[in-house]
C-alpha cells in the first residue's frame, strides 16, 4: 500500500427490508422544505412513492416535487431543478431512483447556489464549489443498484447540445448525507436494467483494480467484492426475487464506488470514458455501453500488464495457474469475462445499442482519454477498440 490518503465518508447508511422506516427520522436534522426529486414514475407504481411521502408527511416537511428525471441526466433538466430551488427556498434535495436521480440531486445542490453557467464551471472546467458556496444537502433512496451514486460525490450530466457527457466528482459536502437501502425497493427493476446495473459494479470494480502495481489491500478487497457481483449475478438472472442475491447486488454497489477501494491507488477510468462518449451520441444505458466495449478494450492494455490480468484470471474466475504462462492466463481471464457478459444477458456488442460505423468516429472525438491506467490509447486505439466493440 504505497500510496497516501485520508479516507472519510459522511454518508449514513439505513440498509435492509425495513430501511425506510429510519427515514423520518434521518430527514428530521434538516429544513422544512424539501424537494423530491425522481424519475418517469416507477416509484408511484412500485410502492415506494407512498413510503416517501408517509416519512415526509412524519418528519414535517413541505414538499416541492420535481418529477421526470431522465437516465444520462441533461443540462436543461439540471436548470429546471435550479429555477425550483430558488423559486421555493428549497432547504434539502430528496432523491428517490437510481444513479440518474441521485446524480440529478448532486448536481442541482451545487448548481443553485452558483451565479453562473454552472454546467460550464462544474463540469468543463472541473471546478470545485469555491469555499462558502451554498449547497443544498441531499438524501437518496436508492431503488436500483449500480452506481454507487448513494455514497459517493459524483455526478454525471449530459449536454445534448454539444453531446458531451462528464461526470464531476464532488466532494465531501456534495455527497448524501444519508441514503437508505432496501434490496426489496429493486425488486420492480427491469431485468435489463438490473443487468446493466450490475455489469456497472463490476466496472467500477475493474477501473480501480486495474491500475497501479505495488501489493495494495484495496485490490484484494476489490477482488472479493468482484467474486461476490459474479456469484450474486448468477443467482438473480435465474431468479430476480431472491433477496439474498438482490441484498448483495445492492451492498456489493454501494462499496464497489464509495471511495474504498480506490484508496491509495492510481485509477482508469477509460471504459466509462468510452461508455460516456457512447451515451452522449446515442443515449445508450451505461451499464451496457461499458459491457459492450470492456472486453476490447482490456485485449487491447492486457499486455501492458500481464501480471494483474493473470491474477484477475486467477482469483477472480477461479482459474487454475498450473503449467500457464501470464499471458494465458490473462487471456482465459478475459474469455471468462466475456463468456459472463453473454451469461448475465449485458450487451456483447455495440449494434445492440443503436452504434453504426458512421457513429465510431464522432463517438471516439468524444471519448476523454485517461493517462492513469496501464497504457494511454491514442485516437487510432479508440476507433480500433470501438470497431472490434461492434
Ligand atoms: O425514471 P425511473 O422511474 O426512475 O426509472 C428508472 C430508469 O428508467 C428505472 N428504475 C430505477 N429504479 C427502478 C426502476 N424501474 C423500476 N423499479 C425500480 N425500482 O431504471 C432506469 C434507469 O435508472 P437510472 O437511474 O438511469 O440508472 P442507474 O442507476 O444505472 O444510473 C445511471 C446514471 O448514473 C451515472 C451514469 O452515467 C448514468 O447517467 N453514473 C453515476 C456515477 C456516480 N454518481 O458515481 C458513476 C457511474 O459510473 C455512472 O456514470
Ligand atoms: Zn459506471
Amino acid at each position: 500500500m504505497l500510496g497516501n490518503f485520508i479516507y472519510y465518508n459522511p454518508t449514513k447508511l439505513y440498509f435492509g427490508d425495513d430501511a425506510q422506516k429510519h427515514l423520518a427520522e434521518a430527514l428530521r436534522p434538516f429544513g422544512k422544505t424539501v424537494m423530491l426529486a425522481y424519475g418517469s414514475g416507477s416509484i408511484k407504481r412500485n410502492g415506494v412513492y407512498d413510503d416517501v411521502m408517509a416519512a415526509l408527511k412524519e418528519a414535517g416537511k413541505s414538499v416541492v416535487e420535481l418529477s421526470g428525471v431522465m437516465p444520462n441526466p441533461t443540462v436543461e433538466k439540471m436548470e429546471e431543478g435550479v429555477a425550483a430551488v430558488r423559486a421555493n427556498n428549497v432547504d434539502f434535495i430528496l432523491a428517490v431512483g437510481g444513479g440518474s436521480t441521485i446524480d440529478y440531486a448532486k448536481a442541482v445542490s451545487v448548481a443553485a447556489g452558483y451565479d453562473g453557467d454552472a454546467w460550464r464551471h462544474f463540469w468543463v472546467e472541473q471546478a470545485d464549489p469555491a469555499p462558502g458556496q451554498k449547497i443544498v444537502p441531499v438524501g437518496a433512496v436508492l431503488t436500483m443498484a449500480g452506481t454507487g451514486s448513494e455514497m459517493n460525490g459524483g455526478s454525471v450530466i449530459t449536454d445534448t447540445a454539444t453531446k458531451m457527457k462528464i461526470g464531476k466528482v464532488f466532494g465531501e459536502n456534495v455527497m448524501p448525507s444519508f441514503a437508505v437501502l432496501n434490496p426489496r425497493y429493486t425488486f420492480s427493476v427491469p431485468q435489463r436494467q438490473m443487468v446493466a446495473g450490475i455489469f456497472d459494479i463490476m466496472s467500477h470494480i475493474m477501473e480501480q483494480y486495474f491500475s497501479g502495481d505495488d501489493d495494495s489491500t484495496s485490490d484484494y478487497l476489490a477482488e472479493g467484492l468482484m467474486r461476490s457481483v459474479v456469484a450474486s449475478s448468477r443467482a438473480a438472472v435465474k431468479d430476480p426475487m431472491n433477496y439474498e442475491a438482490r441484498s448483495n447486488i445492492m451492498w456489493s454497489a454501494t462499496w464497489a464506488l464509495n471511495t474504498l477501494i480506490g484508496k491509495g491507488k492510481t485509477q482508469d477510468w477509460e471504459v466509462h470514458m468510452l461508455g460516456h462518449a457512447i451515451s452522449a451520441i446515442t443515449d445508450a444505458t451505461h451499464g451496457m455501453t461499458l459491457a459492450a466495449v470492456s472486453p476490447a478494450y482490456y485485449r487491447h492494455i492486457m499486455g501492458y500488464a500481464l501480471d494483474r490480468f493473470a491474477r484477475f484470471a486467477h482469483y477472480v474466475w477461479d482459474i487454475p495457474t498450473e503449467g500457464k504462462s501470464d499471458e494465458q492466463l490473462a487471456s482465459e481471464g478475459l474469455f471468462a469475462l466475456s463468456d459472463w457478459i453473454k451469461e448475465i444477458g449485458a450487451a456483447s456488442g455495440l449494434r445492440e445499442l443503436g452504434v453504426t460505423e458512421e457513429l465510431i468516429e464522432p463517438i471516439a472525438k468524444a471519448t476523454l482519454i485517461s493517462d492513469s491506467g496501464y497504457h494511454t490509447l491514442d485516437f487510432a486505439e479508440v476507433v480500433d477498440i470501438l470497431k472490434e466493440s461492434l
